[in-house]
């Protein structure tokens, strides 16, 4: 064989100190050879695959598996991604669903991540965490907002009301009971938004707020008619599709006209006969 055309005679023969304008974290690479057998890499091996690659990303890749292992300190010019350790704190006292904790925030912190993170009430959704979605509506002062782009700090001194502090007891706000009883929901990802959202609206509407479906804004009326309602309700997605129930469920909840329910809960010896049945036709 002609060794001038042999690669592994060229690798052998590589000299690392020859290689021309390495970084600082090259540089620490190859002075850290040797421990890169301990994780499964031969120094062979691995001077032919920087060469080919020109000590790029797989080489700096590798750089950071090593340091991992073997808790190789950073070169003093490295570049280090910034820690988690929290900056521009802020104190905020938010009064949610009328209790009142006083939180360290970082000041670029949003409601929703505090009502989630800090406060544990989850009720609240991130969908899309960009205020596209309607997902983490809540009601602060009595107005709907969307958490996701409200910061906390600027929720101080107001009433956020979520939907954990929408129900008195055990006893559901009519919008809640709205919605269970024209099942107007599926998964029920949407729904807190949903509810808040259509809370939010009906005392928009007990303001006389118009809207861009209102056919005359020189009449004030509080009555909402389905395609306001529908248009009202557009800054929150439903990707279960649920809208003609959640309209019904808002319309009676505003108008008061209280239509029959379509379907009802199963009772108890239902389900008996049902199980029975089942146990009999598995042992047939
Ligand atoms: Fe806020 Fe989607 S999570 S609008
Ligand atoms: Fe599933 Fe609305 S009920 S997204």
């Amino acid at each position: 064989m002609n060794d001038e055309f042999d690669d592994t005679s060229a690798h052998d023969d590589f000299d690392i100190t020859a290689a021309a304008d390495l970084t600082a974290d090259e540089e620490a690479l190859l002075t850290e050879m040797p421990t890169l057998t301990d994780v499964g890499q031969a120094r062979r091996t691995f001077l032919g695959q920087t060469i080919a690659g020109g000590l790029g990303l797989f080489a700096l890749e590798l750089l950071s598996i090593e340091k991992a292992f073997a808790g190789l300190s950073p070169s003093p010019d490295a570049v280090v991604a910034a820690g988690s350790a929290p900056e521009h704190l802020v104190k905020v006292a938010l009064t949610v669903n009328g209790a009142t904790k006083t939180l360290e925030l970082d000041s670029r912190v949003v409601l929703l991540d505090a009502l989630r993170e800090r406060l544990g009430l989850t009720g609240s959704k991130k969908g899309c965490d960009q205020g596209q979605c309607g997902a983490c509506t809540v009601l602060v002062d009595g107005r709907r907002v969307l958490s996701c782009l409200t910061l906390a700090a600027n929720a101080e001194c107001r009433e956020v009301t979520t939907i954990e502090g929408l129900a008195k007891g055990d006893r559901l706000h009519p919008m809640q009971a709205a919605f269970i009883k024209y099942d107007g929901f599926q998964c029920g990802y949407c729904t807190p938004g949903q509810i808040c959202s259509a809370v939010g609206l009906l005392e928009e509407a007990r303001r006389g707020h118009v809207s861009h479906v209102t056919e005359d804004v020189t009449v004030t009326t509080s009555r909402l008619t389905d395609d306001q309602i529908r248009e009202r309700m557009s800054g929150n997605i439903c990707r279960c599709g649920a809208y003609p129930k959640i309209v019904a469920a808002i319309q009676e909840a505003h108008s008061g006209r209280e239509s029959a329910r379509t379907w009802r809960f199963v009772e108890e010896e239902e389900l008996a006969r049902v199980r029975k049945e089942w146990q009999d036709n598995e042992t047939v």
